[in-house]
């Protein structure tokens, strides 16, 4: 990179011979070192960190390519004594590709390291400052992180479909930093760079203290919350990840999303399937912002212009586990007890025993009673037990949808219960043929929670309505956004369409015969609005999405943290009538959980609630 020149100007060189390598030579324009599997000798290099495998060196004669790095990552413990932070140094070894699975990229490293010549010491090491603007750099390079596309091997679109189209490893495209965020973070691979303005963008990643963030440069997609959404074709690859401190020591590990964090400075490296930066020390949290999200300000009026739908999917909920009262202080507190609730994952009576049973009814009582206590509201429950350990998830746990209602408002329209096994159809009326059914085709949902259909009434007989509770296959099995795969392997995406096909064709069947039909479909589809299975979903249901309807603003259409990003996986559709007066402010998604420390968390996700009129003509 051009713009190191600053940054090592002051240093000369002695010991450069006809044969010498430089550094921007073996990391290339591409992904892939020309240099591979070759020896190198005199490599010059300024030592600007140390890890406890290995060094990095910057070159003290950069080239004027945008696309090499001119750092470089020296793998070898038993060369680590031979060098100290600020030693311009010569080098020979062997150039090489590594990774430690086939789905990630490769790091180009130098590895044997050989015959090491300190050729002056204590150089001042200077960081590269990422911001929206590095004045001080020659060239006056914007050292900007693009924003929106990932890879140019993505067609535009990092969850297009067909996935898996190239790969990097054999396309090994020349880099474009300006327009594509792996090529960037890839151009200053070894790299030691500082990032000021350092948000935090979830909690952190793991129980390692690694943390997505941004830096004080130019975002798209950022929430009020401070984090950054997904939204159509814009996944965020302007993030990087902080990974394990170089010196041994440890991240915070007390970060909630929007959290400022200190100024980090570190190397950029790919690990683990993420360009990371790895910092020389631990990360601290500079402030922190108050925890709690305002309660949503949609409450049921009782009446059928006026009734509320919460969804909520739960996390493996289990009778009197330790976040029953929690879960029941979301519901009442911050989604004002709806008159319907939909739950996902709702686990067995003996929750992850696996015993056979599948029965959830006192899972759901206990949750009940726990709303009544606050509340005092008598929610009732409905559900369709499954057959053992053939709906997926946690063996034993039984995850399963089921509605919490509360019955002075609503109740099952001619109930008719059918069982795991029972296949449910749209009949004449429209009506169901079991309600509550489950819609199955056998195939469509195996190894998956079978969507739960339901016919209600209002109890003072002023409308019917039709509710459609989902749990759609996950997305296990996906591969990296910034992993070899592209566009990357979007795990359960094709199960996920079938699926959408599948229940959006049922509920077209109701509105083919009462286009004035109240439906009202939601859950945990594991899937984005602008992804094909949920694009499809609304073609062939002729739903519409609430976020839409509603006119939630398209950064703050998030239910969920994963990587770097918040997003969408929890949805609520319905049909043209329910949500003929449904305008601005009338869905909401609460963040109970996406906002809160870790130990105030109730579940993965947050939930929604919607008002809706299912009044009949
Ligand atoms: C790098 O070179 C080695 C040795 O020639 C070769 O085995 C390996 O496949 C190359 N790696 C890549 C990613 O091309
Ligand atoms: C490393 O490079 C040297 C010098 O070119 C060569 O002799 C040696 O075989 C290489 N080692 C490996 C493991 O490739
Ligand atoms: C490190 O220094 C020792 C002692 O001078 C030397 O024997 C060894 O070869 C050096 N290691 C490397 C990788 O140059
Ligand atoms: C953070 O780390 C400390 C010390 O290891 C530990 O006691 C604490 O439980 C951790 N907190 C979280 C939220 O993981
Ligand atoms: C749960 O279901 C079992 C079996 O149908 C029934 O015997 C029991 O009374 C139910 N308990 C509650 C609290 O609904
Ligand atoms: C939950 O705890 C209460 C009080 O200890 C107990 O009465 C109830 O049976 C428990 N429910 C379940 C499902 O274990």
């Amino acid at each position: 990179m051009a713009v190191l020149k600053n940054l090592v100007a002051a240093l000369s060189f002695a010991g450069a011979s006809a044969a010498a390598t430089t550094i921007a030579q073996i990391t290339g324009d591409k992904y892939l070192s020309p240099l591979n599997g070759t020896g190198v000798e005199d490599v010059a290099g300024l030592v600007t960190a140390k890890g406890p495998n290995g060094f990095w060196i910057r070159s003290p004669t950069p080239d004027k390519d945008d696309r090499t790095s001119e750092s470089v990552y020296v793998f070898g413990r038993n060369a680590l004594g031979n060098v100290t932070v600020g030693d311009l140094i010569s080098i020979n070894g062997n150039v090489t590709e590594y990774r430690t699975n086939d789905d990630y990229l490769y790091l180009t490293e130098i590895i044997n390291p050989r015959n090491i010549r300190v050729e002056s010491s204590g150089n001042t090491v200077t960081a590269v400052v990422l911001e929206g603007k590095t004045s001080g750099l020659i060239g006056k390079k914007d050292l900007q992180p693009p924003r929106e596309q990932f890879s140019g091997l993505d067609n535009g679109d990092v969850f297009a479909v067909p996935n898996e189209q190239s790969r990097v490893s054999e396309v090994n495209p020349r880099l474009d930093p300006k327009k594509y965020g792996m090529d960037f973070w890839e151009s200053l691979s070894g790299e030691l760079v500082t990032v000021k303005g350092v948000t935090a963008l979830g909690r952190q990643a793991n129980n390692f203290g690694d943390q997505w963030v941004r830096g004080n440069w130019k975002v798209s997609g950022q929430n009020s919350r401070g984090g950054l959404t997904v939204t159509n074709r814009d996944s965020n690859p302007e993030t990087i990840i902080i990974g394990a401190p170089l010196d041994g020591s440890e991240n915070t590990n007390e970060t909630k999303l929007g959290d400022q964090l200190e100024d980090i400075t570190g190397v950029v490296q790919y690990v683990f399937g993420f360009y990371a930066i790895l910092p020389t020390t631990g990360t601290k949290v500079k402030s922190s912002q108050e925890a709690i999200p305002p309660p949503s300000s949609i409450s049921s009026n009782g009446r059928c212009n006026g009734l509320t739908f919460g969804s909520y999917n739960i996390e493996n909920f289990a009778p009197n586990n330790s976040r029953v009262s929690l879960v029941a202080e979301h519901i009442v507190d911050y989604l004002n007890t709806p008159s319907v609730m939909f739950l996902q994952e709702v686990q067995d009576n003996s929750g992850e025993t696996n015993n056979g049973v599948t029965n959830a009814n006192l899972t759901l009582a206990s949750l009940a009673q726990a709303v009544s206590d606050i509340s005092g509201i008598d929610y009732l429950s409905v559900s369709v037990d499954p057959v053992n350990n053939q709906d997926g998830g946690v063996p034993g746990g039984n995850i399963q949808t089921a509605y919490l209602y509360n019955p002075l408002e609503v109740r099952l329209r001619d109930p008719n219960p059918g069982t795991a096994t029972d296949v449910n159809e749209v009949v004449a009326g429209p009506a169901l043929r079991f309600n509550p059914g489950r819609i199955d085709d056998g195939t469509t949902f195996s190894n998956s929670r079978k969507p739960l259909a339901a016919h209600w009434e209002l109890v003072d007989g002023s409308g019917t309505f039709f509710t459609v509770n989902n749990h759609w296959t996950s997305k296990g099995g996906s591969s990296s956004l910034q992993g070899d795969p592209r566009p990357p392997v979007n795990g359960g995406v094709d199960r996920r369409s079938q699926q959408a096909e599948l229940t959006g064709s049922f509920i077209a069947e109701i509105l083919a015969q009462d286009k004035n039909a109240a439906v009202i479909a939601a859950g945990d589809f594991n899937e984005f609005a602008v992804v094909e299975p949920l694009r499809r979903f609304v073609e062939v249901s002729g739903l519409r999405d609430l976020d839409v309807v509603g006119k939630v603003p398209e950064n703050e259409r998030y239910t969920y943290t994963f990587g770097a990003s918040q997003q969408q996986l929890d949805h609520m559709y319905a049909s043209s009538w329910a949500t003929r007066r449904v305008g601005r402010g009338d869905f909401e998604h609460v963040h109970v959980n996406t906002w809160v420390a870790e130990e105030d968390v109730a579940s993965d996700h947050d939930p929604s609630v919607a008002r809706l009129n299912v009044c009949s003509r």
